[in-house]
């Protein structure tokens, strides 16, 4: 378990933690970056815009992918060959924030599904979690 106080993110901040070894990236969004996650225009360039493919707990299968919409927490290891994504928006549609790994080039929305006819096969996975308070996350 790793406890993560995010009162210090600002909107549109993010900040990198160890969970278990791995790279965990949280991301305190705007009211725009969530809107455009539901941004049609979005969706139809996603591989699995409905995480249909289970790489997070039940309660995140969402259009944010995440318990509480403000944050967006994501293992950020490439679902292609193990790279660590870079946080960077989505060239075409930079509201919605993004990943782009910079191994073969995959590119992950702000809610890390994978577009489509990229290299890695999956969303970016979302580690178990819940919240202690409005502004601790309890990673594990
Ligand atoms: Fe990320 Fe290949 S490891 S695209």
């Amino acid at each position: 378990m790793v406890d993560v106080d995010v009162s210090d993110l600002a909107p549109g901040g993010q900040k990198t933690v160890l969970w278990q070894s791995f790279p965990v990236s949280i991301q305190r969004r705007t009211p725009a970056m969530i809107a455009a996650l539901s941004a049609p225009e979005l969706i139809a360039q996603l591989r699995d815009p409905n995480s249909s493919v289970l790489q997070q707990p039940h309660d995140a299968v969402n259009a944010h992918r995440s318990l509480n919409a403000d944050y967006g927490v994501f293992i950020t290891i490439c679902t292609h060959l193990g790279c660590i994504p870079n946080l960077r928006d989505l060239p075409n549609l930079p509201a919605s924030g993004g990943f782009f790994c910079p191994c073969h080039g995959s590119q992950f929305d702000g809610a890390g599904r994978v577009l489509r006819d990229m290299p890695a096969p999956y969303n970016l996975p979302v580690p178990p979690m819940h919240y202690l308070s409005p502004t601790v996350i309890r990673l594990g």
